[in-house]
């Protein structure tokens, strides 16, 4: 019997540079590999049973990057948004960006905003892009605008809980993720998701992002089916009542 597989999973699509590297091409040659994976996986997606899926596309640590590397993919994130935003949308995936903008060009912000909003009634697939996203920044600025609503008398700090915080993150729309997966062998979770994560399975896979397949990604999900998920209580096979 299929183990049940997650609906929610999130990937550090880590190794472009080095796929590249190893082949003696430009880094940027596995950035563009690696968006062909992108629309692989996104693709397999509603077969696997995934409903959200999150994808760490460019980190806040990232603009330490060569200054044409950077360039190359904030090209790259044009090219994928025109060329597939019709076929998105078609095949009823909402997309959803989560990170700050405002760093951003404005011609990038417009087309995800536009994206967003093309696909917003979608249900089949929600694929939330992680760009210029660091897992800190979403929280401090949660807390700046949690702080404000305070301060105007809008939200009670009394009340604040674990629900209010989440509420107040990039990703409030979406369900935390069952599972992340990360590419490329480092173990490592990078700022990616500290507070959605707190409780996901992990899977570190050798491969880099560009020799990642849509068959590796069922097959991981289906061995995820089998681990125990306890969030801090103890099973029947542990001498508990579960
Ligand atoms: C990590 O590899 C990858 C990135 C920083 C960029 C990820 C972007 C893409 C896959 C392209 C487009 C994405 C979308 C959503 C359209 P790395 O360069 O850090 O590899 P390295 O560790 O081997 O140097």
């Amino acid at each position: 019997m299929p183990a049940k597989r997650p609906s929610n999973v999130a990937i550090i699509m880590d190794g472009n540079g080095r796929w590249a590297v190893r082949r003696g091409l430009p880094r940027v040659a596995g950035h563009k590999k690696g968006v062909d994976r992108v629309r692989e996986i996104v693709r397999a997606c509603p077969d696997l049973g995934v409903k959200t899926l999150t994808l760490y596309a460019f980190s806040t640590e990232n603009w330490k990057r060569p200054v044409f590397e950077v360039a190359s993919l904030m090209r790259l994130f044009r090219i994928y948004i025109r060329m597939e935003a019709a076929a998105l949308e078609q095949n009823g995936v909402c997309v959803r960006f989560i990170g700050e903008r405002g760093p951003l060009d404005d011609d990038i912000q417009r087309m995800m905003a536009g994206l967003e909003a093309r696909t917003a009634h979608n249900t089949l697939l929600t694929l939330q892009v992680a760009l210029n996203y660091g897992g800190r920044d979403e929280i401090a600025r949660a807390a700046k605008r949690m702080a404000r609503d305070a301060a105007l008398g809008k939200l009670d700090p009394d009340a604040v809980d674990e629900a209010t915080v989440s509420s107040y993150l990039d990703t409030a729309a979406c369900a935390d993720p069952e599972l992340v997966i990360r590419t490329s062998g480092e173990l490592r979770t990078s700022n990616f998701l500290p507070w959605q994560a707190a409780y996901s399975e992990y899977a570190f896979v050798p491969e880099c992002w560009p020799d990642f397949t849509a068959q590796q990604f069922g097959e991981i999900l289906d061995q995820f089916g089998t681990r125990e998920r306890r969030f801090g209580d103890v099973t029947a096979a542990q001498g508990g009542t579960a």
